[in-house]
């Protein structure tokens, strides 16, 4: 993506609940470690928390936008993408958004739409992370961040972050380690695309070396984190 390196990025975030990854990008700017700003939050569900989580931190634009009763996917995402162009937002942010987006919507906005996902992608995609990494016994569970296409959770992965999954780990208590991550890992994504770090090739996201922010956010104990953490 090409950002002038002098300029903070504009970030539209897309959420339908609880907003907490939302605030940590609120959070991570306030504390000046992140070079953005969320200047838009559009929300499907427009009694969910988020909504008020975004007015009270005084977000610019704060968007319910319902989908109408029978609205085709390609109807609702066309109304969205309306929305969105009228922000010109450099990053597009899913933090939690319960719609899986048409092509079309993911082809207009290439390579400049991110999504968190509770799982270590590419096992456990789709809506239920944390239950299916503990329904499929895997050791170890965590977070990814990825760029979106068309296809679900399936985008060129930007960071990871992991953690041991306990014997006595239910989905609560996982998701609220795995959580931890995700609120130190989606902010950090977001600042390597502020400071223009991230390639692609060959569908690959390749992380470029700069600063870490490993002295800045107290790490979650027993975590691993990707390059570019
Ligand atoms: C997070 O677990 C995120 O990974 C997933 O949806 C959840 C949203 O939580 N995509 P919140 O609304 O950000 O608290």
């Amino acid at each position: 993506m090409a950002t002038d390196a002098s300029r903070r990025l504009r970030l539209a975030v897309l959420a339908s609940g609880r907003g907490s990854n939302m605030d940590s990008l609120l959070q991570k700017s306030r504390e000046g470690l992140l070079d953005a700003d969320v200047t838009l939050v559009v929300t499907d569900k427009p009694e969910a928390p988020c909504v008020q989580k975004a007015r009270d931190a005084g977000v610019p634009a704060v968007v319910g936008l319902p989908p109408e009763t029978g609205e085709s996917r390609t109807a609702y995402d066309a109304r969205l993408q309306e929305d969105l162009e009228a922000e010109a937002p450099d990053l597009i942010v899913l933090a939690g958004f319960m719609r899986i987006l048409s092509p079309a919507f993911c082809d207009a906005f290439s390579g400049r739409i991110l999504n968190i996902h509770p799982a270590l992608l590419p096992s456990f995609k789709g809506a239920h992370g944390i239950r299916d990494t503990l329904r499929g016994g895997a050791k170890l569970a965590g977070c990814t961040t990825h760029l979106v296409t068309a296809d679900l959770d399936d985008g060129p992965i930007v960071l990871q972050a992991a953690l041991a999954v306990r014997p006595e780990d239910d989905e609560d208590a996982l998701a609220a380690r795995v959580l931890r991550l995700e609120h130190q890992l989606l902010p950090r994504t977001v600042q390597l695309f502020a400071e223009d770090r991230i390639r692609l090739e060959d569908g690959i996201a390749r992380v470029a070396p700069g600063p870490s922010w490993k002295d800045h956010v107290e790490t979650v104990e027993g975590a691993i984190y990707s390059e570019g953490f």
